[in-house]
Parts: structure tokens; C-alpha cells; sequence
């Protein structure tokens, strides 16, 4: 997002606000409750999308350093090993050694090694994924080519300080698959720098569609976020942009109602809007003033999805490694508002998903003024290769 980009949106936002309107669809759109709840739908999403599309699995700042690693599971039960290798290169392996397939590192684990040895055998592993050690390996293997056993490892691309992957270690990731203006997103937000403060996980009993549908619509700001967020920003008012599957929102707040009394020079989307990156299938990036939020989202079935949520932040202010006493009461206040206003959003999406599960309403609506859904749902049939809703 260039600051011509900036400049356009929060007067785009500003003028919408004027006239009392967002950003509209033609019509009010319905869809079926069975893609929320159907084990057939939720099979045909991981062929089709979970264990087909570049997927994003996290921020570059989750392993600032050489030897940091962090694992986690993607849809399928594929094990993940991000690591950060000795030339500072960021490399995504299966979490699985080649002898009989030990986990090498706990799921959900994080830290700093030069070496992974798996805790069965000892076959070890360096930051490369390559083979370099395994007891006895001449005696009982001497008819096995040691330079096949290293980590198979998935494409991958940083791009911005985000890290992308084809789930399938057999197929690369297409040339541009990021839009430019998306990469640029990631830059605006400094997303190459920040480091990672903390990170929870947890399960929800939700599908992952309408967990990400919450995140793209101000429509129930007022009245499921009535004391979080609605004092902060402006009611049902909402711009989106989208290239592809990606999407970028923006969510006003109060302050940019001050940007006519300001000259343009002093105009600061990061402290007049919320922006969020919703990034199918895997993750959304939520951008708040003083942090990004990561919320990775893994399907696990229909009805289930784990959450882990990160929150990213700068570097410690004076330069050194570790953040002030302040610096770290603002982290962990954040931290948990962020959690807080997500609890709000959570709670709604376990009880819909329950009520569509009892199948006594069998479709939904998206209003005029949830235009990103819309689109989402665009994206989705489009990807899975069915009819965008057009009722
Ligand atoms: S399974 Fe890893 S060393 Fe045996
Ligand atoms: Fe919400």
C-alpha cells in the first residue's frame, strides 16, 4: 500500500461516512448451511483448496533467528518445521524423520537448534533438513543412499515477511501468485521487521468459513462488539479491495473523521483504521496501531477449527534484545484485548455453527453492506470449482 493508496482509502472511507453508505453489493445474496456443516464439502475444500493452494503459515518475525524454529500442524495432520537455516534462509520441512517417521519436534513447539535429532533413534537433522548424523548408519542402512534421507521440504516463499507454501512437497508455488499491492501491504506494515511477543492455541467448534467471515464484515460491530470495539469506530462501515483470493479491508475508526482538519501529509491509516489481510486458506492478518495479530486458522472438519493466535510487534524500542517494562505492559494488554474481542466473535460462530448442525434453518444472507462476504464466497466457488450464490 503506496501512500497514494493510503491518501485514497481513508478519503474513500471519509466520504462513504458523509453520505451515510459502505461499500455496497446490488443485492442481499442466500446460501445453503451445507457448506458449513457437510463432511463431503469439508473433503472436497482439502483437495481442492487446503492441500492445493499456496497457503500462508505464519510471519518471518515467528523465527527472527538462525536456528529458530517453530511447528505447526496444517490440515491433514501435516506436520510443519519452519526453521531458519544458517544463511538466514527461511525453510519449511515435514516434521517427520526419514527412518520411521518420529515426530522431531514437538507440535506446536518453538525455539533455537542447529541440529534436530529425532528423540527415537537419533537420526539427526541440521537447519538444511540434511541428514547429517544416524548411529550406527553403516552397519544397519549400508544398502540405503544417506543423501536421500534428508527432510522432504515444501516450496516456499517469504514474501514481505510472510510465509507462503505449497502444501504439496511435489508442486511448486506459481510465478506472482501474490499480488503486488498485497506484497506491498506486507511492507507497509513493517511486516519484515516485527518480532513475535506470544502466541496461544485452541479449538473451536466452528467451521473455519464462518470464523473468516467474521472477520470481514463491520456489520455487527455495534451490537456483538457493544463494548470492545463499537466506541472506536463507525458503526457498519467497511472498504474492501481484493486480487484474487486476498483481500484487503479496511475498518475505520473515529480519528479518521478528524482527517479533514489534518493536512494530508499527517494522514495515518494505521492510526485512523483497523486494516485486516484475510488470506485464504490459513490465515488472517489483523493491524492494529501499535501490533499485527496473526490469526492462523487450520481446519480440522467440518465443524472444527484450531486457532493460534501471534501477536507481532516491534523490536525493543532502545535497540537491544529484549522489550521495556513498558513495552511489554502495552504487548500484553494488546495481547489480550486482541483475544478478548476474538472470544466475542468465537462465541457467536460456536453456537451458529451448532444451530446449522441442527439443520432447522438451512440457509443464510448476506446483506448489501456485507459486500466482502460476497466476494468471499466469489473466491471460494470459484477455487472449488461450484456456482457462486446468485439468488
Ligand atoms: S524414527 Fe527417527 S531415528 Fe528412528
Ligand atoms: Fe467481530
Amino acid at each position: 500500500m503506496n501512500r497514494d493508496t493510503e491518501i485514497r482509502l481513508i478519503k474513500e472511507a471519509v466520504e462513504l461516512h458523509d453520505r451515510g453508505e459502505t461499500q455496497y453489493q446490488e443485492d442481499a445474496k442466500t446460501h445453503s448451511t451445507e457448506r458449513y456443516v457437510s463432511e463431503e464439502v469439508f473433503a472436497k475444500e482439502k483437495s481442492k483448496l487446503f492441500l492445493e493452494l499456496p497457503t500462508v503459515i505464519g510471519a518471518a518475525g515467528e523465527v527472527p533467528n538462525i536456528g529458530d524454529y517453530h511447528s505447526v500442524e496444517w490440515v491433514g495432520g501435516l506436520p510443519l518445521l519452519i526453521v531458519r537455516d544458517n544463511d538466514n534462509r527461511v525453510r519449511v520441512f515435514a516434521n517427520v524423520c526419514r527412518h520411521r517417521n518420529a515426530r522431531l519436534v514437538e507440535t506446536g513447539s518453538s525455539g533455537c537448534r542447529r541440529r534436530f535429532s529425532c528423540p527415537y533413534h537419533a537420526w539427526t537433522y541440521n537447519t538444511d533438513g540434511k541428514l547429517i548424523a544416524a548411529p550406527e548408519f553403516e552397519t544397519g542402512f549400508s544398502n540405503l543412499d544417506k543423501d536421500k534421507l534428508n527432510l522432504i521440504e515444501f516450496d516456499s516463499q517469504v514474501i514481505n515477511g510472510i510465509i507462503f507454501i505449497h502444501p504439496n512437497p511435489d508442486k511448486k508455488l506459481p510465478e506472482n501468485f501474490v499480488a503486488d499491492e498485497i506484497a506491498s501491504g506486507f511492507d507497509y506494515l513493517n511486516m519484515q521487521n516485527q518480532r513475535i511477543y506470544k502466541r496461544r492455541d485452541y479449538i473451536l467448534n466452528a467451521n473455519w468459513k464462518i470464523l473468516a467471515e467474521g472477520g470481514i464484515e463491520a456489520y455487527h460491530f455495534n451490537v456483538a462488539h457493544k463494548n470492545t470495539l463499537a466506541p472506536f469506530f463507525l458503526g457498519n462501515l467497511s472498504t474492501w479491495e481484493s486480487w484474487g483470493p486476498y483481500m484487503r479491508m479496511i475498518l475505520p475508526k473515529r480519528p479518521i473523521l478528524g482527517a479533514k482538519e489534518l493536512p494530508e501529509a499527517e494522514w495515518d491509516m494505521r492510526k485512523m483504521a483497523n486494516i485486516i489481510y484475510n488470506l485464504p486458506p490459513g490465515l488472517m492478518i489483523l493491524a492494529q496501531p501499535d501490533n499485527v495479530s496473526l490469526i492462523k486458522m487450520v481446519p480440522l472438519s467440518a465443524g472444527k477449527t484450531r486457532i493460534e493466535e501471534v501477536l507481532l510487534v516491534d523490536p525493543p524500542k532502545d535497540g537491544s534484545d529484549n522489550w521495556s517494562e513498558d513495552e511489554l505492559k502495552m504487548h500484553e494488554t494488546n495481547f489480550n484485548l486482541v483475544n478478548k474481542i476474538l472470544t466475542e466473535d468465537w462465541e457467536l460462530g460456536e453456537t451458529i455453527q451448532a444451530n446449522m448442525q441442527s439443520g432447522i434453518v438451512d440457509s443464510i444472507h448476506f446483506g448489501r453492506f456485507e459486500s466482502a462476504l460476497t466476494e468471499f464466497d466469489r473466491q471460494y466457488s470459484h477455487y472449488m470449482g461450484v456456482e457462486a450464490a446468485d439468488v
